[in-house]
């Protein structure tokens, strides 16, 4: 199972990828997660990337593409994987192909309107990298699902998000089209409770 979950920033993608890789046991790259790792270890592609996500702008491809090839390339990627935030562009799409094309690309579909109170409101797990909102779990410091310390991330700022919406219609939005093209396109409404839209990526993906 080579899946990819496609969405606007905030539509849930990261929330889903936890649990649909819990059900199928594939493992979940994100590659938002792993270049927040970068920067936290600080290591020369975290300093190289953290400029540009502080903007709320892509990350060059190329940076992208290679760290992609190389976690894609280890034995625990054989039996499947879920790539969630990769590709972005059409040319990591095409990178992509080259690599291990999807089976089965889930388009996590929500209006803009309702995607800056989401990502205003979230808490990361600084540890695990699980998502929550403040709506749910009010001032709580600590993650219920490893012990890990919450926080907010430094791209969750009104003006930030506001690029990074920007960023996603110009650069990754026309990825529905290329993959439609290619029969692997899933849309799921991601605008009902994390609970439906789980329901409804199982019936896509046929379990
Ligand atoms: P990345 O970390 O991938 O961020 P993103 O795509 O902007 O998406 P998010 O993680 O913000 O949202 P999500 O869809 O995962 O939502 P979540 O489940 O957390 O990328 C960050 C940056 O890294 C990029 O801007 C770029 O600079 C760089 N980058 C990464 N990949 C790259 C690439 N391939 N190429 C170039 N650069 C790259 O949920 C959001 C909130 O909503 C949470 O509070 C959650 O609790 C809540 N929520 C979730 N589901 C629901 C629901 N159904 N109803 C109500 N609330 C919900
Ligand atoms: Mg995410």
């Amino acid at each position: 199972m080579k899946l990819v979950f496609l969405g606007p920033p905030g539509a849930g993608k990261g929330t889903q990828a936890s649990m649909v890789c819990q059900r199928f046991a594939i493992p979940h790259i994100s590659t938002g997660d792993m270049l927040r790792a970068a920067i936290a270890n600080g290591t020369e592609t975290g300093m190289k990337a953290k400029v540009f996500m502080d903007r709320g702008q892509l990350v060059p491809d190329e940076v992208l593409i290679e760290m992609v090839r190389e976690r894609l390339n280890e034995k625990e990627c054989e039996k499947g994987f879920l790539l969630d935030g990769f590709p972005r562009t059409v040319d990591q799409a095409e990178a992509l192909e080259g690599i291990a094309a999807p089976d089965v690309v889930v388009d996590v579909d929500v209006a803009d309107e309702k995607l800056l109170d989401r990502l205003t409101g979230r808490r990361v797990c600084e540890k695990c990298g699980e998502s929550f909102h403040v709506a749910k779990i009010g001032d709580a410091k600590v993650c219920s699902h490893c012990g890990g310390t919450l926080i907010q991330r430094d791209d969750d700022k009104p003006a930030t998000i506001r690029n990074r919406l920007d960023v996603y219609h110009r650069q990754t939005a026309p990825l529905i089209d290329y993959y439609r093209g290619k029969g692997a396109l899933r849309t799921v409404d991601g605008d009902q409770t994390p609970e439906k839209v789980f329901e409804a990526i199982l019936v896509v993906l046929g379990g």
